[in-house]
């Protein structure tokens, strides 16, 4: 039986051809060389990058850049090599939920309407339902990449969870179990909802917000509010200043040319 990531891969992916594969590899070597290893050893993490470059400019860049996040903060963090391939993959996958939502609807410099937004939200899900097939431990990080935040109009995973569960089959269902109360994938889970928020604030390539610079002093303390604002745990401060600090080693050595 066709698998949902197979029939996306089909819907999405079966159009493009070897160029698109080539653009992918080009695109790892150039901006994000110390993931090559990942994305060589997880095929379906291939396919996503190829996915989502077919689909459009925006994500595949984001993707490569939240994703060398997580591979300097798992190092900061001494993760050990499981997790750090996890989280890593993680970053790679996290927005292929994206697909589904229109580029009108990606690329609006406005307010989002109730139901654009509504379809923006469900790219966690669509993400997080592709994935599970593929890999459980990485889908349990990437569920809550939006949420963390205060006030944020994500729906909360845990509902999501359990809407999911009533249709997951029971060996789904004993895994979900054994994931909901892991603290290595909660805190995992948090440190990419981070990432991701500070890969969006500082990022040239948003068309809607001008980006904050983390070589001045003013926009890092903005970034430093905003963040105290959406991830007040004494944790996640530290996550922060670990990030201005990897930020300005990649800056020199990568992302310029990204
Ligand atoms: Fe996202
Ligand atoms: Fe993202």
């Amino acid at each position: 039986m066709t698998s949902r990531f197979e029939e996306s891969i089909e819907k999405h992916y079966l159009c493009c051809g070897p160029a698109v594969e080539g653009e992918v590899d080009e695109a790892v070597r150039k901006h994000a060389p110390e993931l090559k290893e990942t994305v060589d050893r997880n095929s379906y993490v291939r396919n996503v990058l190829k996915i989502i470059r077919e689909f459009g400019d925006f994500t595949l860049p984001h993707s490569l850049k939240v994703a060398r996040y997580c591979f300097e903060l798992g190092k900061n963090l001494e993760l050990n090599p499981f997790q750090l391939e996890k989280f890593v993959s993680a970053g790679l996958v996290h927005d292929l939920g994206k697909v589904f939502v229109s580029p009108e609807i990606l690329q609006k410099n406005s307010a989002m309407n109730k139901s654009e937004a509504e379809m923006m939200h469900e790219h966690v899900r669509n993400s997080f339902r592709l994935i599970q097939e593929k890999d459980p431990y990485v889908a349990e990080i990437i569920v809550r990449h939006h949420e963390g935040k205060i006030d944020n109009r994500y729906p909360r995973s845990d509902d999501r969870r359990k809407n999911i569960d009533a249709s997951w089959s029971g060996e789904e269902r004993r895994h979900g179990e054994r994931r909901k109360n892991n603290r290595e994938i909660d805190s995992l889970a948090r440190c990419l909802a981070i990432i991701d928020e500070f890969e969006s604030l500082t990022s040239p390539d948003r068309h809607y917000r001008k980006p904050l610079d983390m070589n001045s002093a003013k926009d890092q303390n903005e970034l430093r509010e905003i963040f105290q604002k959406d991830y007040p745990l004494p944790e996640d401060e530290e996550i922060v200043e670990k990030l201005i600090q990897i930020n300005s080693y990649l800056e020199k050595h990568f992302l310029q040319a990204a």
